[in-house]
């Protein structure tokens, strides 16, 4: 890949660094681009089961780069397709956990939030300061954060650019968990490993459904649980899960 993402595989997870430092990793569109390419190719690569995107220890991404946009019209953002790229992140089908230090603003927090998981470095800064720009967050930053935290936190978050800490963002259900800042990759990348050693197809079908949720009635979502839960009996990896079960062994996966 090019400039923007350093990239690499070991032991079935795939790790993308924002690479624009000088920038505090601002999501330029060139950069979405290569993220997104990378996303797609190992979404169809089975040597990556997991994704984790991280910045560096100073920032995960401090927005969209408000140099491209500062003398942008509508129709240039528009036909940018700076912001349709991260639907791309929605489309992917393997878990994918955000390792967040330091600053994770506007588009930056737009992107964690579009991950699974987000696993935060005691020193991650959360928020949506877009309000402090004339505008307000663009990529999803009014949804899943409301979704997540509620109306009223939101609404002092998009409206006043009130920022979490990272304690803050665990207590209302924005992290997943908090640790020490030298740790925070390899707590992402322990996590990403153990979910790549699960079931292939349940984990799959997994976050589809925990998705779905966030898209459905109550009776609606119960009823896809439980078609994707009888699909599962169809793969070999459930006969196989069960049977070591019983057998007081540990599961092969084939991710059949
Ligand atoms: N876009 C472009 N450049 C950015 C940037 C961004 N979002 N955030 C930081 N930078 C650049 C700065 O311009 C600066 O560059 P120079 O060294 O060339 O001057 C460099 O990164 C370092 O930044 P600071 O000197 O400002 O660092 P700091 O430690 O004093 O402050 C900060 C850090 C509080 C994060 C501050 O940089 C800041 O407020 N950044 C902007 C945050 C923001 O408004 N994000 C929302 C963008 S809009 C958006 O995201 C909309 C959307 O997705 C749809």
């Amino acid at each position: 890949m090019g400039q923007w993402i350093l990239t690499e595989v070991t032991d079935g997870v795939g790790l993308i660094r924002l690479n624009n430092p000088k920038a505090l990793n601002a999501l330029t569109p060139e950069l979405m681009r290569e993220l997104t390419d990378q996303l797609a190719a190992w979404d169809a690569d089975d040597q990556v089961r997991v994704i984790v995107i991280t910045g560096n220890e100073k920032a995960f991404a401090a927005g969209a780069d408000i140099r491209t946009m500062a003398t942008a019209s509508a129709v240039d953002m528009l036909l940018s397709a700076y912001i349709d790229l991260f639907d791309r992140i929605d489309r992917v089908r393997k878990p994918i956990i955000a390792a967040v230090s330091g600053w994770a603003l506007g588009g930056g927090f737009e992107l964690a939030m579009a991950c699974d998981m987000i696993v935060a470095s005691e020193t991650a800064v959360f928020g949506q300061p877009e309000i402090n720009l004339g505008i307000i967050p663009g990529a999803g930053g009014t949804q899943r954060l409301t979704r997540t935290v509620g109306k009223y936190l939101a609404m002092e978050m998009v409206l006043n650019d009130r920022r979490l800490t990272a304690e803050e963002a665990a207590r209302f259900g924005l992290v997943n968990r908090v640790v020490p800042k030298e740790e925070y990759l390899d707590a992402a990348l322990d996590l990403a490993r153990q979910i790549a050693r699960r079931a292939p197809i349940a984990v799959r079908l997994g976050k589809e459904a925990v998705k779905f949720a966030l898209e459905s009635t109550l009776q609606a979502g119960l009823q896809h649980e439980r078609r994707l839960f009888y699909l599962l009996f169809a793969t070999e990896d459930q006969k196989e899960g069960m049977q070591a079960f019983l057998e007081k062994r540990k599961p092969q996966w084939k991710g059949r």
